[in-house]
């Protein structure tokens, strides 16, 4: 098959991990006869450096046209000074905006070969950590009016959250479908004990559970959910979140299966149109360039736009199996590392996973 590919490297760790993801997908295409075409565009600090704005029309452009949009991250100290609209994540965020991709799936797994990085304790890991989190990801906090203004002699901010019954539905239908292809059970996460955007999300999470009778289903507030992902991860099979509560709850969620340079994710909107695909870590600017950056969450998220974007699931399972074969086989970056094991660099994961992906 012939696939269009857009490709934005981004900041920090971006560019080193992006080679390693491309490494892998070059070695898909070898091994099972496809023709892949990348387009590399800009975004965030890099395309704020070279033409002034974070998401230029072009990047847009770009990605509308190609059937997957492949990005490795964000932002750094050098954009920090930049009013909110001018920064780096703001380039990002629209390009989440223009794509329109509202569901953004998190899988939290814990490779079994990588329960010594777990900072959690042994007999709570060894129950097994395998949910996916289904965060709505265009609206809400992050979408509302942000403004600050001068009152009464002093700073006041304000950030508008709000969310409308058929945004909170349509997530909820992404949870419901992904649940019922995995073990039958959606947790909706929230905070209906003190916000209305909280009360709506729940009135209409019960109201789409009813359709899925076969599908287990339970409300559960934030601050409890945070403290269950800790205490009993195996208890969840798809929690289902706003935009803000899924940011925070997802870089929890992420740290306990050991590191979230582990971690990709899969940002779906309307069928048919391009998906967005990017590891859930950050830019990591202390170690940008140095070759210390884990490829595996954005080699792993080759793997989440083979299967949804790209209808290769034979494929999507090859690059998942060559990920297990390597860190079976004893090789880790520092970040998911334990305290026994001899850290390898990015390129050095990166040629492996894609050798590995080379033998499927
Ligand atoms: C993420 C990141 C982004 C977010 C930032 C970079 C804007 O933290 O993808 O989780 O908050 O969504
Ligand atoms: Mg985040």
């Amino acid at each position: 098959m012939q696939k269009n590919i857009a490709v934005l490297r981004g900041d920090g760790i971006g560019p080193e991990i992006m080679e390693e993801a491309l490494r892998c997908l070059d070695a898909v295409e070898r091994r099972f006869g496809h023709s892949f075409a990348t387009s590399e565009a800009l975004l965030g600090g890099a395309a704020i450096d070279a033409v002034g704005a974070p998401l230029p029309a072009e990047t847009l452009a770009v990605c509308k046209a190609s059937d997957a949009v492949l990005l490795g991250a964000v932002g750094g100290p050098k954009w920090e000074h930049l009013p909110g609209d001018a920064r780096p994540e703001k380039g990002l965020l629209g390009l989440r905006q223009g794509l329109g991709v509202y569901a953004n799936l998190r899988p939290a797994t814990l490779f079994p070969q990588l329960a010594a990085a777990s900072p959690l304790r042994a007999d709570i890991a060894a129950a097994g950590i395998d949910f996916l989190v289904v965060r709505e990801l265009i609206g809400g906090i992050y979408f509302g009016v942000h403004k600050t203004e001068e009152k009464g002699g002093q700073q006041v901010a304000t950030d508008v959250m709000e969310y409308s019954e058929s945004e909170i539905e349509r997530i909820l239908h992404v949870a419901f479908g992904a649940a019922q292809k995995r073990r039958g059970k959606v947790t909706s996460v929230d905070k209906a004990n003190v916000l209305d955007t909280s009360r709506l999300w729940r009135a209409v999470a019960g109201r789409v559970a009813q359709q899925y009778p076969s599908v287990e289903f339970e409300n559960m507030l934030v601050d409890n959910a945070a403290m269950q992902i800790v205490k009993n991860p195996a208890q969840f099979d798809v929690v289902v979140t706003e935009n803000m509560f899924g940011d925070i709850l997802t870089d929890e969620a992420s740290m306990i299966t050991g590191s979230i340079g582990m971690i990709p994710s899969a940002s779906l909107g309307a069928p048919g149109a391009p998906g967005l695909f990017e590891p859930i870590h950050g830019s990591a600017p202390d170690i940008a360039g140095k070759n210390l950056a884990n490829p595996v969450g954005t080699i792993l998220s080759v793997g989440m736009m083979l299967r949804y974007s790209l209808g290769m699931p034979t494929e999507a399972d090859a690059v998942e199996a060559a990920v297990l074969a390597v860190l079976e086989s004893g090789l880790r970056t520092a970040d998911a590392a334990g305290p026994d094991d001899v850290p390898v660099g990015c390129e050095e994961m990166g040629r492996a996973v894609a050798a590995a992906i080379g033998k499927a």
